[in-house]
């Protein structure tokens, strides 16, 4: 562990309390989506304590142990994925948007977060000004070449007030799948008042903690994810900063998010029945209390059995494995169940910038898919199963010639083309 760069959570980030419930420990594990060269050893990785606390106050569950965001972001490997899904995905949240925000044509829409600019180019070709902030500076260089501008800086309060003063107020600031990444929510949500046109609307898409909690998707957790938000947490957020959340919609991207709409109070937005209900519904699952965090640790703990004991039994067989998706959440998964190249000799992923290096701590190397279908292996490990639909369907040759897939959550099992009919 490098001691500079981390830190122990000590007060909750929304509430500022200090009651916290363990949930659960998953070792020290390096970063997610620090991919390494292939090297002859690999002594200089650095790992960090990795766990989920829950604050008893305001029920955001948060990681541990906080890195260093200069560490983790101003070279970053997560490239926007241009699946179908993600494309598909994008498309809805613009026309979302445009519909909630009553875009008009030239309105300025800014995304924190932006990565190589990706949404934005949808809301530029039905005519909004975009901008880009992403702290990322390779990405960033990779949007401007798209034509996105991008400002390769953190989402501060002074960034915006800069942003503010150069492009004036925005109709609509957006952030997708940022929010869980950040530790100063205090600083972004001052940088979105100061920026937000008074009748604007912040958009905000998080993976939603219910499904963490229901799929016991664990490999979810990963140092860049700070929490794992309820709704009634983002609520309490948003109003303690003097914002208004105002409605909701829960949405299977991701492995189950939540996307919220946020105003100014004095905008006067009558709050939605889909609030209510979901915060209820939240209430009668019983989140508010120890039990429901203590059932999520039992069912991680499950996984955590049940998953190498599979893939060890697929290997006794003689079964070769490979991961499909050398996704963050595959650094998690792996490492936490201690899989490593003797059992997954490669994982193969779409993204070109992680294509030849090893994965983080488990140092199976990432191949592309043209090797894969050249070599593939007779089981693939899902390691991107939030796409698993799409790649299923991708896959239909690989699982007609005999393939399998492990599927890892709630409960590790295996498909085939048979099973899947
Ligand atoms: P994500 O869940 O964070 O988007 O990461 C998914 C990873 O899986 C990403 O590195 C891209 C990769 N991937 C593939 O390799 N093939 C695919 O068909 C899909 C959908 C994703
Ligand atoms: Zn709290």
């Amino acid at each position: 562990m490098n001691a500079q760069n981390v830190r122990p959570v000590t007060s909750c980030r929304v509430c500022g309390g200090s009651d916290w419930q363990d949930v659960v420990a998953l070792g020290e594990v390096p970063l997610a989506n620090a991919f390494l060269e292939p090297a002859a050893s690999y002594e200089d990785e650095a790992s960090y304590p990795l766990g989920v606390i829950s604050c008893r106050s305001c029920r955001l569950m948060s990681v541990t142990h906080v890195v260093d965001p200069e560490v983790m972001y101003r070279t970053y490997s997560y490239v926007t994925s241009d699946s179908e899904t993600i494309t598909r995905h994008m498309e809805f949240v613009a026309t979302t948007c445009r519909e909630r925000a009553r875009l008009a044509a030239g309105d300025l829409v800014v995304e924190l977060g932006s990565n190589t600019g990706q949404q934005l180019a949808v809301f530029a070709r039905d005519g909004s000004r975009v901008l880009g902030v992403d702290p990322a500076r390779n990405l960033a260089a990779v949007a401007h070449e798209r034509g996105i501008p991008t400002l390769p800086e953190f989402f501060t309060d002074a960034t915006a007030r800069a942003v503010r003063r150069s492009h004036g107020p925005a109709r609509l600031i957006l952030g997708r799948h940022v929010f869980a990444h950040i530790d100063d929510l205090a600083g972004v949500l001052a940088g979105v008042r100061a920026l937000l046109a008074p009748d604007g609307v912040f958009v905000v898409e998080v993976p939603y903690g219910v499904d963490l909690l229901e799929k016991y998707a664990f490999d979810t957790i990963y140092h860049e994810h700070l929490s794992y938000f309820l709704l009634r947490t983002l609520d309490t957020l948003f109003t303690r900063h003097g914002l208004s959340l105002f409605d909701v919609e829960r949405l299977p991207v991701h492995g189950g998010s939540l996307l919220v709409l946020v105003g100014r109070p004095e905008a006067g937005r009558a709050v939605t029945d889909e609030v209510g209900a979901l915060m209820a519904a939240e209430e009668q699952a019983g989140l508010g209390s120890d039990a429901a965090y203590r059932e999520f640790a039992r069912g991680v703990r499950n996984v955590c059995e049940e998953l190498p004991a599979l893939v060890h039994r697929l290997r006794a067989e003689g079964k070769r494995i490979a991961g499909y998706g050398a996704s963050a959440k595959g650094t998690t998964i792996l490492n936490v169940c201690g899989l490593g190249s003797d059992e997954v000799a490669y994982c193969t992923d779409t993204t070109s910038l992680k294509q030849g290096k090893v994965l983080p701590g488990t140092h199976i190397p990432v191949r592309s898919p043209d090797h894969a279908r050249s070599d593939p292996p007779d089981v693939y490990l899902m390691l991107a199963w939030n796409y698993a639909d799409e790649i299923l369907r991708k896959e239909a040759d690989f699982l007609r010639a005999g393939g399998r897939f492990i599927l890892p959550f709630p409960k590790p099992a295996v498909v085939s083309a048979d099973s899947l009919r």
